[in-house]
Formats: C-alpha cells, structure tokens, sequence
C-alpha cells in the first residue's frame, strides 16, 4: 500500500483489524466480511465472526506499539499465551526462534527502553510472527532499518509469504515495494486511486498523481 503521507494508508489497515470502524465500504477477510455497506452505510458482522476475523490477523504497528513494562521474550509470548492458550513452554521456544531469526536472540531479556527503533521494530515484527496469523498487516515495517536489516525483512517477508501468509504493507520505500510485492493499492485523499500487479504499477505510470509520487 503507497501512497503520500495522510492519504488514509493506516486509517484502512485500522479498519481492517477492526481498531477503527468505518462508516461505509466493504471489508472481506479470508472469505469473511467485517462489514459490508446496507442502506449506505457499514453494518458489521456479529461479535463472533468479528473475533474469528481478528484471530486471522497479525499488525505491525507504525510506532511499533511493544508492551513497555514487559520484557522483549514478554511481550512477543503475550498473545500467544493468554490469548490463544498456547503452553508457556511452547511459546516460549518460538519466541526465541523468530528472535534468533531476526538477530535479537541476545536482547530476548531486555526491555523495550533500552531498544534502539530498529531493534524494536524487529520485536513488533516478531511478536506479530508468533501468532503465525492468516494476513499480516505491517505499517512502514523498514521505517527504522538500515539497508541491511531491511534486506534481512525483506527475506523474512518472502519466506512467510512463500509459506502461504498474506501480507499487507504500508510503505514509503519504493525500492522495498519494488522487491517485495507483487500487488500495489496506491491511495491518495482517503481513496484507492490504483489497484494494479506491481508490474503493472511501475511499468505504465500513466496516472499523473502517481508518476509524481514514484520519480521523488
Ligand atoms: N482518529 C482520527 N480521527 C480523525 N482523523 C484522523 C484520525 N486518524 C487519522 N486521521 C486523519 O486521517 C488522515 C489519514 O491519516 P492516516 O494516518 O491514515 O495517514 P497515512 O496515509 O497513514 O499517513 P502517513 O504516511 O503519514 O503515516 C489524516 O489527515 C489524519 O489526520
Ligand atoms: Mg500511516
């Protein structure tokens, strides 16, 4: 997902993880509505079908949103333990492998005051990661990466998707869009103005808006 800044990119993805309701549209996750538009407006579906539709979602948030007083191991076997009742145990190894996976093993015991954002930014992606949800919703995941751990979650981001994960990213990195995806919603005002194959997208520019955005 692209777009310039305040065109409404986090605003949808709240909207899909039902943090924000909107007030018209349709929204259809893994075969299942959140909401749909009746009479002109949004009416939502019923408090469970809202349930089995948030456990279908992991998200990464924009300012990474960690649990301050608990710890890194904490914070990603929060969820996973008290909300899906996996035994400590079990979560608790695989914690310690997305960890390992991200290069954070040795910080699985700090807090997240002592992170530098980078380093927290690979927490919240970790934590997302331990729910193994059906779609991941990452606002600006390289936000706080240098190029090389960019690189790092740009495979990680493959290797989920080539495991079957649907994965929905809110960028500002074209180079990033450019390696990782495979489809472009690009919204401008609150609207999708182009719903393209990346290909598509990068190839023929022919929308003035959007050729703009993408030669900054
Ligand atoms: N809770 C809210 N109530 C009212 N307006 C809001 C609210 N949250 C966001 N907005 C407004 O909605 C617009 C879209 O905001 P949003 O955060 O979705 O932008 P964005 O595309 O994610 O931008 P950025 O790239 O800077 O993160 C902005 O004008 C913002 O001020
Ligand atoms: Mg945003």
């Amino acid at each position: 997902m692209l777009g310039p800044s305040g065109a409404g990119k986090t605003t949808l993805l709240r909207c899909i993880n039902y943090l924000t309701k909107c007030d018209r549209g349709t929204i259809k996750v893994d075969g299942l509505y959140l909401c749909k538009t009746e009479n002109g407006s949004a009416v939502y579906a019923k408090p469970a079908t809202v349930m089995e539709i948030r456990k279908k979602l992991g998200m990464v948030f924009q300012n990474f949103n960690l649990f301050p007083h608990m710890s890194v191991l904490q914070n990603i076997m929060e969820a996973p333990v008290n909300v899906f009742g996996v035994p400590k145990e079990e979560a608790r190894e695989k914690a310690m492998e997305l960890l390992e996976m991200l290069g954070l093993s040795d910080k699985a015991h700090s807090y997240p005051f002592q992170l530098s954002g980078g380093q927290k930014q690979r927490v919240a992606i970790a934590r997302a990661c331990a729910l193994n949800p059906r779609v991941m919703c990452m606002d600006e995941p390289t936000s706080a990466l240098d190029p090389e751990l960019r690189e790092g979650i740009a495979t990680i981001i493959e290797n989920l998707a080539r495991e079957g994960m649907g994965i929905l990213i809110i960028t500002h990195d074209m180079n990033f869009a450019k390696r990782v995806a495979t489809r472009i919603l690009f919204l401008d005002e609150g609207q999708i103005i182009k719903e393209s194959s990346k290909e598509e997208f990068f190839e023929c520019l022919e929308n003035e808006r959007i050729r703009r955005f993408v030669a900054m």
